[in-house]
């Protein structure tokens, strides 16, 4: 069974996501859009809380959600427990936040990546495991502070 992947934007977001979806999906992933399905304007803590609520609630255990800089989504995301959004502007930080930090949303800073450097920073959180060890015990600290 592929693995179900979410994703959602704003308006600043949109073009990208259109195009990481049908990359997802040429990579074997079954994809979840949770919109918007225009590039008219929104506001992206409209479409980051539904995402982010359904990977705290493990309904999904990945999701991706753009927006111009990537710090509304990431905001908005990271207040819901067990949602760890990384902003990844390169491959490296994407795998580093998969390595160190367990993510399990990808933001991409859509106004500030081209649509080759989305697809490579996508690619590299997609298959980077995380490491473990003396990792999941910095992990585990982040959930004292669980806002729910
Ligand atoms: C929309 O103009 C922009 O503010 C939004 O996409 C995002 O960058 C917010 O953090």
């Amino acid at each position: 069974m592929p693995e179900t992947i979410l994703i959602a934007s704003d308006h600043a977001g949109f073009e990208l996501k259109e195009k990481l979806e049908a990359e997802l999906r040429s990579l074997g992933y079954r994809v979840q859009d949770l919109g918007p399905a225009s590039d008219a304007s929104v506001d992206y803590a409209d479409f980051a809380h539904p995402l982010a609520e359904r990977i705290s609630h493990g309904d999904a255990a990945r999701g991706v959600l753009l927006c111009g800089t990537g710090l509304g989504m990431s905001y908005a995301a990271n207040r819901h427990a067990h949602v760890r959004a990384a902003v990844a502007w390169t491959p490296e930080i994407a795998a580093l936040s998969r390595e160190h930090n367990d993510s399990n949303v990808l933001v991409l800073p859509a106004r500030f990546v081209g649509d080759d450097e989305g697809r490579a920073i996508l690619k590299a959180w997609l298959d980077t495991p995380f490491a473990g060890g003396r990792h999941e015990r910095r992990v585990e600290k982040i959930e004292i502070a669980d806002p729910s």
